[in-house]
């Protein structure tokens, strides 16, 4: 059964194929390469054995989506990854963001439903929560106001699935993902931030491997046990099998509505510090930080509530966060080598 992957040639898009075809899926990728490589492709095609199939199409382009489906009628579900996600970017050029993140969203939602059955694995974010009020978060803590562009089309785009769900064959998951980090075991994939990283395990294995000078903690005047930020980082290896079980869950019409909502996550949360000396651990090299003030728009504190996800999706998170940082790690030395 062939599985379409928007963005598959991306961070958690590239891990996702893997763990489809794991599952015994094939998958067809559909990614700009706005913010890949097509050497990711040559990468899954070390771990597969084969080469998954590719376009290298833009979905901002009606005419390409709509050529595609005619194509390929035969997939059997969609997990649609590909968006613009940095959220300082996102601040600067909202409208590239809209019309990135909403647009393509509803070219591909127009062509589901001239599909009999559609199941649509939507990639969306705790970022929607904000700042929520209580720790661990569950899937009904309130939305809050978007703290930026890239926020709010991961919220729009919920509400446009919601919607488009009530009228049509569309059933959908919404994944709502914590901090995903870590890199395949083999190493032959992993993130490829462009440019300076804007998140923290990239920029500390680069600091690792002598690329950048010293990590700049963003603040150690949060009101938490040692004063940095806490966040939930879930392994992308873990995160990417949860998108395998949410299609097999709209496969086997387990779903219990249209749309259901998971949050994924390991609900363990950890400091700034406490990822510094995870990294240290397994690296064994001394991380050079310095505190400096806070990042405009951080929030305090961020952990998943995965009652949910474990009991109702029947996916739960296994890798921890020293598991995370050495295949992190293993992939940074890996790529400089
Ligand atoms: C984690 C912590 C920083 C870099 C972002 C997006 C979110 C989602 C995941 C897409 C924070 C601190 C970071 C650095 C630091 N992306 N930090 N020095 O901000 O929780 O979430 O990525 O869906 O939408 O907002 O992740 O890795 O940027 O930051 O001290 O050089 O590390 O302040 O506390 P974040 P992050």
């Amino acid at each position: 059964m062939k599985v379409l992957v928007t963005g598959g040639l991306g961070f958690i898009g590239s891990h996702t194929v893997v763990e489809l075809y794991n599952a015994g899926f094939e998958a067809v990728i559909i990614d700009n390469l706005s913010n890949s490589s097509i050497n990711v492709l040559d990468g899954l095609e070390r771990i597969l054995g084969k080469k998954p199939e590719f376009e290298n199409l833009d979905l901002r382009d009606k005419q390409s989506v709509q050529s595609f489906f005619a194509k390929h009628n035969d997939v059997v579900g969609v997990i649609h990854f590909a968006a613009s996600k940095a959220v300082g970017e996102s601040v600067e050029n909202p409208l590239l963001y809209y019309e990135n993140n909403i647009n393509a969203l509803v070219y591909i939602l127009q062509e589901l439903t001239k599909m009999p059955q559609a199941n649509f694995i939507f990639s969306s974010s705790c970022t929607v929560y904000g700042q929520a009020e209580k720790m661990p978060i569950t899937e009904d803590a309130s939305v809050q106001p978007a703290m930026s562009p890239y926020g709010n089309t991961k919220q729009i785009g919920e509400e446009i699935i919601t919607d488009t769900a009530k009228v049509t064959n569309i059933n959908s998951i919404l994944l709502r993902y914590f901090n995903p980090v870590g890199a395949h075991p083999s190493a032959e994939i992993g993130e490829l931030p462009i440019g300076v990283p804007q998140n923290l395990v990239p920029f500390i294995t680069q600091t690792g491997i002598g690329l950048r000078e010293q990590l700049s903690v963003y603040g150690d005047d949060y009101p938490t046990p040692d004063g940095t930020a806490i966040r939930d980082y879930i392994h992308v290896v873990d995160l990417a099998k949860a998108h395998v079980v949410a299609l097999q869950r709209l496969l086997n019409k387990k779903n219990l509505a249209k749309v259901e909502t998971f949050n994924l996550g390991t609900g363990k949360g950890s400091s700034v510090l406490e990822v510094i000396n995870a990294f240290e651990k397994v690296s064994g090299k001394k991380l050079p930080y310095k505190i400096v003030g806070r990042r405009e728009g951080d929030i305090t504190e961020a952990y998943a509530n995965t009652d949910k996800a474990n009991t109702v999706l029947g996916w739960k998170a296994n890798l921890t966060l020293e598991e995370s940082l050495a295949s992190a790690w293993k992939w940074e030395q890996k790529i400089r080598s």
